[in-house]
């Protein structure tokens, strides 16, 4: 049962904080999904300015709405986090409100898509002394973290490359009209072709990278839109294959479409071995480290995998949701520890705009793009 403020949750000991959602669409039931695998963590109430998925959202999930995002904010407190889980082209306006409003932000991405409006919404955060972080969460899930941990220690020695892939299968194709998320939203196949899947998808992998390596300082990229006729008039980009350079030596290929077979595998080259993640998108992921050997005359990679595991417990884990196993709510939650804890926040400011700026530069157009921010790695979890 979720922890709902003033219903379900008025009587909960552990209380680490509250959220509250704008945007009660397909991935808001995934939110609520994590969220209740998280009952230190309180509901206070919901919007979204479509009155009939507010009210669908409300009667599936026995929570507090409110009919416009100035009544939800008028609701919080200074420790209150505000998840924006509306459609991109709402991400700047919503987030912009509630940081003006004074309230830390939990944006899903891409925060937004222009690089001029990530750039205000991160100095406004910081003139404010605002957290403003973006999703994917799954960068502090334990595959990532464990796969940044072994890279940290040398397991694989330097790092030399990475190849990472973002292909979710030949999209356009799949019976999308049925997805439907558990409240009943319809899978907004229209917004997700005309966002574009690189956009929708690299954080996925590109979050990792820069919590690995910290800062991108340039990206070469190749985008196109293979598929014009999709559903919807969509004119994204449905393919893109970008090389990125890494302030601290690696280079890396990222690429994403929805044309490819799915892959989703994180492969980094060092130079004692190979550690690998077969799917980014499952947070218990096994991360396999192949030692490379010679033997007699050749250059083996071992064909037997060392698993490398976390060292204890990491974090509530969710069931499996379409293609993924995700828990949505360790970034907020990681917000409001920072807050409770009266530390810094993993998920910083700096991250999320230099996300933003690598993620709009490998969307395209095609071409090279010296990257102007800049942000550093992210401490690895105490479990790693
Ligand atoms: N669909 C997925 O599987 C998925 C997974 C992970 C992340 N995301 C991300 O989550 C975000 C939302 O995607 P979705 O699939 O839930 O879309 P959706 O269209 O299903 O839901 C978005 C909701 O936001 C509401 N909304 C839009 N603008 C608003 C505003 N200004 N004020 C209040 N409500 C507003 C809409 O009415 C809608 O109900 C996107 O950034 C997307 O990239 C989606």
């Amino acid at each position: 049962m979720m922890q709902v403020e003033g219903k379900e949750n008025s009587s909960r000991e552990a209380r680490l904080g509250r959220v509250a959602l704008v945007g009660c669409g397909f991935v808001a039931d995934l939110y609520m999904r994590s969220l209740a695998a998280h009952p230190e963590i309180a509901v206070i109430a919901v919007h979204d300015h479509d009155p009939a998925r507010l009210a669908a959202f409300a009667a599936h999930w026995d929570v507090v709405v409110e009919p416009t995002l100035a009544a939800l904010l008028a609701r919080l407190g200074p420790d209150d986090v505000v998840l924006n889980l509306t459609n991109p082209s709402s991400h700047y306006a919503v987030s912009r409100a509630c940081l003006e409003a004074g309230h830390h932000v939990w944006s899903e991405k891409p925060l937004t898509l222009e690089l001029s409006q990530a750039r205000a919404l991160h100095d406004l955060a910081e003139a404010r002394g605002l957290m403003l972080a973006s999703a994917p969460s799954s960068v502090l899930g334990e595959a990532a973290q464990v796969l940044i941990g072994a890279v940290r220690r040398g397991l694989a020695g330097t790092p030399r490359l990475i190849y990472a892939e973002m292909d979710d299968g030949f999209i356009p194709q799949a019976p999308f009209a049925k997805w439907q998320s558990e409240s009943g939203a319809p899978w907004p196949h229209a917004d997700e072709f005309a966002v574009g899947c690189t956009l929708e998808h690299a954080g996925y992998v590109l979050s990792w990278l820069i919590a690995m390596f910290g800062s991108v300082t340039r990206v070469v990229s190749a985008s196109a839109e293979v598929i014009p006729d999709k559903p919807g008039g969509a004119h994204a980009p449905d393919v893109s294959v970008s090389t990125l350079h890494f302030e601290t030596g690696p280079m890396a290929r990222l690429t994403c479409s929805i044309v490819a077979s799915h892959d989703h595998r994180l492969r980094v080259f060092g130079d004692t071995g190979v550690l690998q993640v077969r799917e980014v998108w499952n947070n218990a992921a096994a991360v396999r480290f192949h030692r490379r050997f010679t033997l007699r005359r050749r250059l083996i990679e071992h064909p037997f995998a060392r698993r490398i595991r976390a060292r204890g417990p990491s974090h509530p884990k969710v069931g499996r949701w379409g293609a993924a196993s995700m828990n949505f709510a360790l970034g907020p939650a990681e917000m409001l520890a920072a807050l409770a804890e009266g530390r810094a926040c993993r998920l910083t400011n700096a991250m999320a705009l230099h996300l933003t700026e690598v993620t709009l530069a490998l969307q395209g157009p095609s071409g090279v793009v010296e990257i102007e921010s800049r942000c550093a790695p992210m401490e690895v979890a105490a479990w790693v």
